[in-house]
């Protein structure tokens, strides 16, 4: 695991950025733009390291100022949710967001999986704008039916105010060399689109769209509520879903406002918090 940049910086205020030193990564990461045209505070880079996600929650150890990023060439051993791993291999974009939320009540911050899947949705449809994006609930973004991105979010500690949001979207690594399993149901942009994307210009979009939807979770949750639906792949589906102790069946009719998943069983309607959905 070997750090090799990091553009970190003291008591600067968020319009005076520094000028520091540029790093091009293999993958033609470019810091500097990163940081100056984002809301990041601060960007440290690694060309290979095991999970940016465990990276950051090890950052978050010290006193470092969010927003806080975490980016890497290439992910060794990424992290999904529960004791699910994440395949990526070179082309992909994986990275990791510290970020300050102390205002999120328990409500808002279940739901806040479905606004960074928002996010990633409106920045991909940036790039390639007739794509059928959707989100599956909680947090998957598919691409014409297939999983594009994934989205693990998690706390340095239960008292923490902090998040940690870790967003990996293969982008340029095909999925041909991917583990069967994932090939049938994972995609990439170049297997869709059939052309390379500049990941620098991706990960600012995707930044710029998480810093908006971000706000507009803090502050005007209720207005997210019809984009949730709007991307909701579940809605009118026949799924059953894992939800802890139980396993719930049915049909999905969308997401309360809460950013509960609704299905219509045959004992009556069920709001699911948390679980993940295995068929649909
Ligand atoms: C899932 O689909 O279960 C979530 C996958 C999240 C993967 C991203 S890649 C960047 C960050 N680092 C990790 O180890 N995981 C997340």
């Amino acid at each position: 695991m070997t750090c090799i940049a990091s553009l970190a910086y003291h008591e600067v205020s968020p319009v005076e950025k520094p000028i520091r030193e540029n790093v091009l990564s293999e993958n033609q990461f470019d810091l500097l733009t990163i940081r100056n045209e984002t809301f990041v505070h601060d960007v440290v880079f690694h060309h290979e390291i095991e999970s940016t996600n465990s990276a950051i929650l090890e950052l978050a150890n010290e006193s470092v100022k969010t927003p806080l990023l975490v980016v890497t060439d290439r992910q060794t051993a990424g992290r999904g949710r529960g004791t699910n791993s994440w395949w990526s291999s070179d082309g992909a974009l994986t990275f990791s967001l510290l970020l300050d939320f102390p205002m999120l009540d328990p409500s808002q911050l279940s739901s806040f999986s479905l606004t960074v899947g928002l996010a990633v949705c409106q920045t991909i449809e940036q790039f390639a704008p007739v794509a059928d994006l959707a989100i599956k609930w909680p947090n998957d973004v598919y691409f014409n039916e297939k999983k594009i991105a994934g989205i693990l979010i998690e706390r340095p500690d239960a008292n923490d105010p902090r998040l940690a949001v870790g967003i990996g979207i293969n982008v340029n690594n095909s999925l041909k060399s991917a583990p069967e399993d994932v090939r049938h149901s994972a995609t990439s942009l170049t297997d869709e689109l059939e052309t390379e994307l500049c990941l620098t210009n991706l990960l600012v979009e995707c930044l710029q769209q998480l810093e908006r939807r971000s706000r507009d979770h803090i502050h005007s949750a209720e207005e997210l509520l019809d984009q949730w639906r709007a991307y909701c792949m579940l809605t009118g589906r026949t799924i059953k879903v894992n939800a802890g102790s139980k396993t719930i069946e049915g049909e999905c009719h969308g997401i309360d406002a809460s950013g509960e998943l609704l299905v219509q069983t045959t004992s009556g309607l069920e709001k699911v918090v948390a679980g993940s959905v295995m068929e649909f």
